[in-house]
């Protein structure tokens, strides 16, 4: 079994930034196909975790549809869905590095799934600090846009505000997780571009950087941002329309959202980088490319992050994640598996409504769907065709 070295688990974690930390289809599908053209979509049929934070061991089978995980505060439903998130994606949507999900005092933690759909897939993962081992159907993992198109979730959480109000790097890196789980080439040429820029910086950092070995990484970072720029300039406008929908669909407002892609540079990037080398000299860092992008949210035209109130931020990371969950259904066919996590009870009805079809199309096309919350925070419109599952330290039950 091939280990996967440190620098590739750290890849998905930090595509879009400097630090170390599907498939496109022609036409973009901008409604979700009616249920009878659906693909048939991918659901977990068996997760298993050993040793992944408060779950010693658990093996579980899941049905298609709806699993609503219920239980008090700190007894594990949410780690549930990271684990199920960190399989699709390889990391966790917390924003945590793999020794946290460690349960406490143990080496390592294991991951397992099968994921099935017309086919079947076995996912087998362990994190320890000397050691990571992935392998799909008991093959090791070798490239990651082998792996990233296996399982698709979208997780919808309390994290999602940053994307509004956090930095560029959060936004950049919703970008990149959409356009790596959609377009096979996109993660590969990150990767080569972060690399390339790591580079850079080492040599900008350099007391005397040799001009020459300088050029030559000015010009590897213009040809491989120029493709992460154009991929990025493809989707923005694509996603733009799905977002404006799911946020009328869940917001009182009149107020128009829109997004706009903001790439550090308008023209050339090679150019650019030449411009820039005086102050790059003073910064000793590469001050322009794909690395400084952002992606604007814009309310009538003035940014969300600066004018929108609490509530209005708060409709635009759910039409966000609705937005990519459409596009991802567009692209594939069939529903992402969604992961919401305890914020339904959080909903007033008007946006718990918007968020309803989106459920009621994984339903039919026996897609699934993950729901954490407490008694309280119990959604009523979910009162039907339901599976329960009661989360107490670290055990799961099925029933209530
Ligand atoms: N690495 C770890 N090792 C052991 N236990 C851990 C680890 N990380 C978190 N926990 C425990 O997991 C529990 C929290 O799990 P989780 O976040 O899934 O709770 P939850 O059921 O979603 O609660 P809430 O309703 O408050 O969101 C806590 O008891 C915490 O101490
Ligand atoms: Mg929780």
């Amino acid at each position: 079994m091939l280990l996967i070295s440190a620098s590739l688990a750290r890849q998905i974690v930090s595509v879009s930034s400097p630090k170390p930390s599907g498939r496109a289809s022609p036409h973009f599908i901008v409604v979700a196909p009616q249920a009878s053209r659906y693909v048939c979509a991918v659901h977990l049929a068996r997760l298993r975790l050993r040793d992944f934070r408060n779950y010693a061991k658990l093996d579980v089978d899941f049905t298609p549809g709806f699993h609503v995980l219920l239980g008090d505060n700190a007894q594990g439903k949410t780690n549930i869905l990271e684990s199920i998130y960190l399989l699709a994606t390889l990391r966790s949507f917390r924003g945590v590095g793999g020794a946290q999900m460690i349960r406490h005092g143990q080496k390592g933690y294991f991951v397992g799934a099968r994921a099935v759909s017309e086919t079947e897939h076995t996912i087998r993962m362990f994190w320890s600090s000397a050691e990571r081992q992935l392998t799909l159907d008991d093959q090791p993992v070798r490239r990651l846009t082998d792996y990233l198109g296996v399982l698709r979730t979208v997780v919808f959480c309390s994290e999602d505000l940053q994307l509004i109000k956090g930095t560029g790097r959060i936004r950049r890196r919703f970008m990149d997780l959409l356009l790596s789980q959609t377009h096979g080439a996109y993660l590969p040429l990150l990767q080569r571009y972060a690399r390339a820029l790591r580079s850079r910086n080492a040599l900008l950092k350099q007391r005397a950087p040799d001009e020459q070995a300088l050029d030559s990484f000015s010009q590897e970072l213009a040809r491989l941002g120029g493709g992460v720029l154009k991929l990025r300039h493809e989707l923005v406008p694509r996603l733009s329309p799905l977002t404006r929908l799911a946020y009328r669909r869940i917001s009182n407002d009149a107020e128009e959202l829109r997004l706009e892609y903001a790439p550090s540079v308008q023209g050339d990037l090679a150019v650019e980088l030449a411009k820039s080398r005086a102050r790059e000299r003073l910064f000793r860092s590469t001050l322009v490319g794909p690395h400084r992008d952002d992606l604007k949210l814009l309310l009538n035209d003035k940014s969300a992050s600066q004018f929108g109130s609490e509530g209005q931020k708060r409709s635009i990371a759910l039409a966000l994640k609705m937005a990519q969950a459409e596009y991802l259904t567009g692209l594939a066919g069939a529903p992402p598996i969604l992961l919401i996590d305890d914020v339904m009870g959080e909903l007033d009805a008007k946006r718990r409504g918007g968020l309803l079809p989106l459920l009621e199309r994984s339903h039919q096309a026996r897609g699934q769907v993950f729901m954490t919350c407490t008694e309280e925070t119990w959604p009523a419109e979910l009162g039907r065709d339901l599976h329960r599952w009661t989360v107490q330290s670290g055990a799961l039950r099925s029933g209530s």
